[in-house]
């Protein structure tokens, strides 16, 4: 449980990367109420600075007993520094939310996102997870289904962009793109193959069943956070040459007998949801819109012509906002309301 306090101290672990540098910009943004906010990262950024309200921060190297005296661990520094570092994080007394998958699939530890699950942080969290950034947009657009309608089926097609991957994935496609444009040669180093003006249907590691990593986590976290695993999904994920936000296509078919009517009506009252659906006026959700904002949109919502009780939709986020820091600091609120409720 988290004590309750005016401000708390707040560590960002992997402050350097992209998702780490948005934490920062959302928790001004936000106001959250902050006390001291140490900023973390490999010994290779100790000794830079980041801005924060107005005031430079020296990025410190991430150690063993880098969290004395920290309420709130945010980590997005990748899987093996969260081994590593979040139970030393936990040991000194704070409450880590974690942006990797290091503990997501665990199963006492909570995978959250606060519209659909916020009910299974329990007392003593400990370690919370913030659900991959493709998975987090997906299920705010099907809790409401579901729990109406009864998903039997999902087949999802992802079309992400490349700061999924991170701060050197944005570089290079910058730079390849200027290559190409310029006709000079570059090697690819990223991804292991050109990703300017193609597309890779591969997005992590491959798996023995001929499915990757990142379409597994889309099947495994999806069925956590809906708390339901006989919902089938059938996942493609794709890495597409747009910088920021992520677009999934969804086919979803129901149990019970589901129109587009009751779809628009139940995703426009689910919080954190946005429709944009006038296919009149050309109007359907835009990685380029989404880009820094807090909505996951929602577009192209048809019946399935080719099957009874199925909807197709659109689904467009900012994958380094809500399918990352934002997601992990509206977390972070949640335990600090609560707290307050508890006093
Ligand atoms: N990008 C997304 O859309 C997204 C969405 C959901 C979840 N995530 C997860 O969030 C995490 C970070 O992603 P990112 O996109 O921000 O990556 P990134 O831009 O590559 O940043 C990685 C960060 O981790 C730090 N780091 C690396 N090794 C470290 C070490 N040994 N000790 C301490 N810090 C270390 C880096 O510090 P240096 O600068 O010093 O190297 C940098 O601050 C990953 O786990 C990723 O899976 C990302």
């Amino acid at each position: 449980m988290l004590e309750k306090k005016v401000r708390y101290n707040v560590a960002v672990v992997g402050a350097t990367g992209a998702v780490g540098r948005k934490m920062l910009e959302i928790l001004e943004e936000r106001n959250f109420p902050v006390a001291n906010l140490k900023v973390l990262a490999s010994a290779r950024s100790a000794g830079q600075t980041l801005t924060y309200n107005g005031k430079f921060l020296d990025v410190e190297e991430l150690k063993e007993n880098s969290f004395a005296a920290v309420d709130i661990a945010l980590f997005s520094a990748g899987a093996s520094v969260s081994q590593r570092f979040a139970p030393f994080a936990v040991k000194s007394g704070c409450i880590v939310i974690d942006n990797s998958s290091a503990f997501r699939m665990e199963p006492g530890t909570p995978l959250v996102v606060p519209e659909v699950n916020p009910e299974t942080i329990g007392e003593n969290p400990g370690i919370i997870s913030n659900p991959n950034c493709s998975t987090i947009q997906m299920v705010l657009a099907l809790k409401p289904i579901h729990d109406k309608f009864k998903i039997k089926r999902v087949v999802v097609s992802t079309y992400q962009s490349v700061s999924g991957s991170g701060q050197k994935a944005i570089d290079e496609l910058q730079s390849q793109t200027k290559s190409i444009l310029e006709e000079r040669s570059f090697i690819p180093n990223v991804y292991p193959y050109q990703i300017a003006f193609n597309c890779l249907p591969h997005i992590d590691k491959f798996m023995s069943n001929g499915y990757t990593k990142e379409e597994m986590k889309m099947v495994e976290e999806t069925r956590k956070i809906l708390g339901d695993g006989s919902i089938g999904i059938s996942p493609t994920t794709v890495r597409v040459p747009v910088l920021y936000s992520h677009s999934e296509s969804l086919n979803v078919e129901t149990e019970r007998p589901i129109s587009v009517a009751n779809v628009k009506d139940l995703l426009s009252e689910m919080d954190g949801v946005r429709i944009v659906d006038n296919p009149k006026n050309n109007e359907y959700p835009l990685a380029i819109d989404a880009e820094g904002k807090d909505d996951v949109f929602v577009g192209r919502i048809r019946d399935d012509i080719s099957c009874e009780n199925a909807i197709n939709f659109w689904v467009v986020s900012d994958n380094l906002r809500k399918g990352a820091a934002l997601n992990a600091i509206q977390i972070a609120e949640y335990l600090t309301i609560r707290s307050e409720s508890n006093k």
